[in-house]
């Protein structure tokens, strides 16, 4: 199965514009106890290099485009993320990078849980380790 689940949002297009709908634990598969949002960013830098424990996200780039980097230790896959309606599953043990950001990329992240450092891995081989840990011998 591909590391890439997009999750496609309810969106109500009339004349006025288009309003999307995102609702905790319906349109996302958990509740929804934090957002954050990047913005500002530069397209020549990269952000992310982590994966998390147990922390469940989904990303929606709102505004301009970005790319992303998905690997689960055994598969990379990459994307490009621009539609404001869709939102991109980052699941827990999958190690993400972001890149080329559009100068306009305003890029959501909705978390179900509160921050917490001790929930990151941030040295890539280390997460290697503890994915090889967890599939046992
Ligand atoms: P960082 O993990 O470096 O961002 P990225 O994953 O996009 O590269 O986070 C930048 C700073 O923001 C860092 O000092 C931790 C802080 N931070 C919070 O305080 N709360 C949060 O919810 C997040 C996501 C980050």
């Amino acid at each position: 199965m591909s590391l890439i689940k997009l999750i496609d949002f309810r969106t109500f297009a009339d004349s006025r514009g288009t309003l999307a709908v995102v609702e905790g634990s319906l349109d996302v598969p958990f509740e929804i106890r934090r957002v954050y949002y990047l913005y500002g960013l530069s397209g020549d830098l990269q952000r992310g290099f982590h994966a998390h424990h147990e922390l469940e996200q989904v990303a929606i780039c709102l505004s301009g485009s970005c790319s992303f980097l998905l690997d689960d230790g055994q598969r990379k896959e990459r994307l490009r993320l621009d539609s404001p309606h869709q939102g991109l599953r980052i699941e827990r043990m999958v190690w993400h990078e972001m890149y080329d950001f559009s100068a306009d990329c305003v890029l959501m992240v909705l978390a179900s849980e509160h921050y917490d450092e001790s929930d990151y891995i941030r040295d890539y081989e280390q997460f290697l380790a503890e994915v090889k840990h967890a599939a046992g011998p």
